[in-house]
């Protein structure tokens, strides 16, 4: 991981977006910060904190359906715990979609009712979206979009390039000013990103990450990855990462001249089968060990 950090950790980069952000940051009411479902702590960069400072959020738990279900009701718990809204979201189907704009408008009750009691009744709202890359805003935005059949907007006094989007009902919408990077702080937190695809492969070694990623589901999600692989659950309960994805090549019949377990082939597969959901639907970033949710 020390290469994955040095080739996609330039603080440069976060030093650009954090100014474009906050040059926007008077412009707009809110911000919707999308994490992904499978990952609430890891997508979650730690300096957003600091550069959106006290403006009113709500957290969008994107892709869940690809998460586990269990998981994702107590990451919404852990965040409304701590008096940030929360709503999970499946951008596929637009599932979740309709508990968004509420969720804006209780976060901004006292200020909407403020305005409410300055005469400006029906002032719009508008929200930037952010979040790391790949982790739905185009998809979220266009479904908004889409759902209120809007048009987008180039707004003069805007910085070029930032895009406004109109989704109705007195609503705007702001993408990300520039690209907020994922910060890799720790070795596990790029390891996650690689587990759901947000890194790319050739940047890494994807065996090692298979080893990784099949530890983790033993100890975690051990009966679907076993009914997936046709394992015996006492069988993997002691194996490494490198001899479960040796018994999934041999099981699957994956050789390569000689008879030799064609690893690399199965190490993709198991990476290809997590990250479409195929392995079922499931939660690296477990809530109960991330109490501190970053945002
Ligand atoms: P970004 O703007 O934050 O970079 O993300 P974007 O919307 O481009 O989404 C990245 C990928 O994630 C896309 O897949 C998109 O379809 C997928 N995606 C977004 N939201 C969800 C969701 O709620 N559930 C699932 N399962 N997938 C989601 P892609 O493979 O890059 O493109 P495509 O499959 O749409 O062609």
């Amino acid at each position: 991981m020390e290469e994955l950090q040095n080739i996609q950790w330039f603080p440069g980069h976060m030093t650009r977006t954090k100014r474009k952000i906050q040059s926007q940051l008077r412009l707009i009411d809110a911000v919707a910060i999308l994490l992904d479902a499978r990952v609430p702590y890891s997508s979650c960069n730690p300096d957003l904190r600091s550069i959106i400072n006290n403006k009113p959020r709500i957290v969008i738990l994107n892709k869940c359906d690809m998460a586990d279900p269990a998981q994702t009701k107590k990451w919404l718990a852990l965040f409304r715990q701590k008096n940030i809204p929360a709503i999970a979201l499946d951008c596929k189907t637009g599932k979740g979609l309709n508990a968004f704009i509420p969720a804006v408008k209780d976060v901004l009750s006292d200020r909407i009712e403020a305005w409410n009691a300055k005469g400006m009744t029906g002032r719009t709202i508008k929200v930037m979206v952010v979040g790391i890359p790949n982790v739905g805003k185009s998809s979220f935005i266009n479904r908004l979009v889409r759902q209120n059949r809007a048009k987008v907007e180039d707004r003069p006094g805007v910085t070029r390039g930032n895009q406004w989007y109109t989704i109705g009902k007195g609503f705007d919408l702001l993408d990300t000013p520039g690209v907020l990077w994922p910060k890799f702080d720790d070795k596990e937190v790029g390891e996650k990103l690689a587990f759901i695809g947000s890194v790319k492969d050739d940047v890494l070694d994807t065996e090692q990450l298979s080893y990784r990623l099949l530890e983790y589901l033993r100890d975690n999600y051990s009966s679907p990855l076993c009914a997936r692989y046709k394992l015996q659950n006492e069988e993997i309960g002691q194996l490494k990462g490198y001899e479960i994805l040796e018994l999934i090549g041999k099981k699957r019949g994956m050789l390569i001249s000689g008879g030799e377990i064609d690893t690399e082939r199965a190490a993709s597969t198991v990476l290809d089968e997590f990250r479409g959901a195929v392995l079922g639907k499931m939660t690296i970033d477990r809530a109960e060990d991330h109490p501190d949710v970053r945002i």
